[in-house]
């Protein structure tokens, strides 16, 4: 039993159908369910906002499906998704609610955490960041000396980062070309120097992002900063107030480090870090795009947002997602999901969608702090489908392991192309319909010896298919698009961790290593000791320190 009564998940009569059904289905062949259904491919396909998500080729009949929306509707998915929604303390190891469908509703929606309307901030923080970065633009906002900004600089880590540098090359192709904007997140001082080594410290603005405001990449990164900006402008104080702008939850941390709170952009321990680029962490994106591409996205956002809330379970695309999720890793054990776009815009959207997935459903305990007896998040992996293409789609292709994908594809290309470059954009979709046609339906032997082939090469030019894959289509890469793409896999996320009775929201695998690295630090400075440091780490330590020429 769980502690509100309901049983476990892998006792329920709904897992224990889903894994008979497993049983009963064997290997399923995409073939023959294809020449079974002929109209499977414009069947299994649903249409939320701009995306039209083909699911057909996936290792499911109408049975399986209907398993998982019991299997969901028995964990009680809407159940929590409404109490996510009412600004309920889902997130219960930190009692805190969760709240980001919270940053994108409309300036009229009431949502209440502890009986007080959170809309109008939401909305007053946005209205001074688009004050904010409208002046940057414009040129209103001068540097110390009176220059211009030209270069913005965000610097922080995790959802402080990913998300706004993602978002900034998702939607490059509207953002002021005139401004550079470049993110910095690694303790690794290489990454800041790389950054602004051939910037001019009075064009440079840096925003520094950070929920906690004591993370301390971010805060070592944001001191060096300090201290290049202040050796070049004459180490005047008064500088900072210019060229330092702070997006957090904590203003006395943000007063500490010397950054004017009338310089900050706050937001509210209901955001979690990694959901939380569409709220004041998203300033330098706005500087990039401006208010208005801005507001488009967090539209976007809002209309899976409702889509989610308000959809039928058959035709909820979040929820269909974390279903066929669920299925793979629980039932057919796969153990990791690839993303695919073929847009090089989103270069970092799998990146991002590592934190926002592993970071939020790479949980061994449930709810009720007992370990599971379940697989819960995968590892989620990807880059630019083509140059995958000619890197690792081999083993997906041909491999041993169960690779569900998504392959994310747009009609046309948003740049102001050349003609010869836009003409390319066929050439691109086609390889992304290709790949999902050989991944579900493969070569058999048969056709592979009609080509020609001698014998002994048979096996290897074999192609046994029934790879599965989504296929997430949109007209162009939009702000208002990209806010729906994300929206979705947030609440796909949700829909997992609902299932397998996860906090979702809370992120404690993380703080081990921060306390080692404090521990361990001083041993690589003075050579001091550690008490407890075991003989592996102690001969490392030694190693690296011999190396330094300590
Ligand atoms: O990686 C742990 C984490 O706490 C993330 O959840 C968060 O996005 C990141 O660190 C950065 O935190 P902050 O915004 O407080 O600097």
């Amino acid at each position: 039993m769980n502690a509100d009564g309901r049983t476990r998940l892998d006792q329920t009569p709904e897992w224990t159908a889903l894994a008979k059904h497993r049983e009963e289905l064997g290997n399923l062949r995409l073939r023959e369910v294809f020449a079974a259904h002929p109209d499977r491919g414009t069947a299994y396909t649903l249409r939320v906002g701009d995306l039209y998500i083909d699911y057909s080729k996936h290792l499911v009949t109408d049975d399986t499906l209907r398993l998982l929306r019991e299997l969901a509707a028995a964990t009680d998915v809407f159940g929590l998704r409404d109490a996510m929604f009412r600004g309920e303390r889902i997130n219960t190891t930190e009692d805190r609610a969760v709240l980001h469908t919270a940053l994108r509703a409309p300036r009229d929606a009431v949502i209440e955490v502890d009986g007080e309307n959170v809309v109008p901030g939401v909305h007053a923080v946005l209205d001074k960041m688009a004050a904010f970065a409208d002046r940057v633009r414009s040129g209103e906002w001068t540097g110390h000396t009176g220059k211009r900004i030209r270069n913005v600089v965000n610097i922080g880590i995790g959802g402080s980062d990913l998300g706004p540098a993602m978002a900034y090359e998702a939607l490059r192709a509207f953002t002021d070309r005139d401004l550079t904007v470049r993110f910095v997140s690694n303790v690794d001082g290489s990454d800041l120097h790389e950054a602004v080594r051939d910037l001019d410290p009075a064009e440079t603005l840096f925003v520094i992002a950070s929920k906690t405001f004591t993370t301390i990449e971010t805060v070592t990164n944001a001191t060096s900063a300090r201290t290049w900006l202040l050796d070049a402008l004459g180490g005047e104080e008064a500088a900072v107030a210019r060229h330092f702008v702070a997006l957090s939850t904590n203003a006395e941390k943000v007063a500490d480090f010397g950054i004017d709170t009338a310089n900050m952009f706050e937001f509210w321990d209901w955001v979690g870090g990694r959901y939380s680029y569409d709220s004041a962490i998203g300033l330098s994106l706005m500087i990039a795009v401006g208010p208005d591409r801005f507001r488009e996205m967090l539209d976007g956002f809002h209309l899976v947002d409702e889509h989610f809330r308000t959809a039928p379970a058959e035709s909820n695309v979040p929820l269909l997602l974390g279903l066929l999720g669920v299925w793979y890793g629980n039932f057919l054990g796969a153990q990791s999901h690839a993303v695919l776009p073929y847009s090089h815009y989103l270069s970092k959207f799998t990146a991002y969608l590592q934190q926002l997935d592993m970071e939020s459903n790479g949980k061994y305990v449930d709810r009720d702090g007992r370990e599971v007896r379940w697989q819960t998040g995968p590892v989620v992996w990807g880059t630019p489908g083509t140059n995958g293409q000619h890197a690792y789609y081999q083993l997906i292709h041909q491999g041993t392991k169960l690779i569900p994908a998504d392959f994310i594809g747009f009609a046309e290309p948003v740049a102001e192309l050349s003609d010869e470059l836009k003409a390319q954009h066929d050439l691109l979709m086609a390889n992304f319909f290709a790949q999902t046609q050989a991944l579900a339906f493969g070569k058999t032997p048969d056709e592979v010896r009609a080509e020609g082939v001698p014998e002994e090469l048979v096996p290897h030019k074999t192609f046994k298919g029934d790879h599965p894959t989504t296929t997430i289509l949109a007209r162009e890469l939009t702000p208002s698009v990209l806010g729906q793409l994300v929206a979705l896999y947030e609440h796909k996320v949700f829909v997992q961790g609902a299932i397998w009775n996860i906090d979702s929201f809370d992120q404690w695998g993380v703080e081990l290593g921060k306390v080692l690295a404090k521990r361990v630090e001083p041993a690589l400075t003075e050579g001091a000791d550690v008490p407890g440091l075991d003989a592996s780490s102690r001969a490392l330590v030694a190693a690296y320190r011999e190396l330094r020429g300590r």
